[in-house]
């Protein structure tokens, strides 16, 4: 398990081979200056790591959890069902996922009760954005980054619809 400062966000993820696509969370977090933790917890291969996990995540001082899998996505949500901790779903387009609706739909028809925040397919980077803004509630430092980053991505636009405009079809 990687630790960077005490950690808020725990990112977890299925298998190492999601580690590609949740890289842009944690690229994200560490962008936000969040801190998070790194880890691989498999609800079908290694179910009691991830009961034990869910159950100690709040006690340890996370906030917020982003899991991603793929497939037969069940991480997630069963994270979901033992923690209280708001957790956001990545749902993975991995080797045993048929066209990636099968882990969006394993991560976001979630029975009511236990609901997951479910971004789009492979969209680990909104699901670190999602984990900050929860955080920002209750930090106006954070905050200010978040609007930041908002504000960069306002700028990327306004350049690139000058940019296009100026060019000759
Ligand atoms: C899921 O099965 C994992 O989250 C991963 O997306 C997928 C494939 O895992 P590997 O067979 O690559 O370990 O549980």
């Amino acid at each position: 398990m990687s630790i960077s400062k005490t950690p808020l966000v725990g990112i977890i993820m299925g298998s190492k081979s999601d580690l590609p696509v949740m890289q842009d969370a944690i690229d994200l977090l560490k962008k936000l200056d969040v801190s998070f933790e790194v880890s691989i917890v498999s609800a079908h291969r290694t179910p009691e790591r991830m009961f034990n996990y869910a159950k100690s995540a709040a006690e340890r001082g996370l906030k917020v959890i982003i899991a991603g899998a793929g497939g037969a996505a069940h991480l997630p949500g069963m994270v979901a069902s033992i923690t209280h901790l708001p957790v956001i779903g990545v749902p993975v387009k991995s080797s045993n996922s048929i066209d990636g609706w099968d882990s969006v739909l394993s991560i976001l028809q979630m029975p009511n009760g236990i609901p997951v925040a479910t971004v789009a397919l492979n969209a680990a980077k909104n699901a670190g954005i999602l984990a900050a803004q929860i955080l920002a509630v209750n930090s106006e430092e954070l905050s200010r980054r978040v609007i930041a980053f908002k504000e960069e991505l306002r700028e990327v636009v306004e350049r690139n619809a000058e940019e296009v405009e100026q060019t000759d079809f």
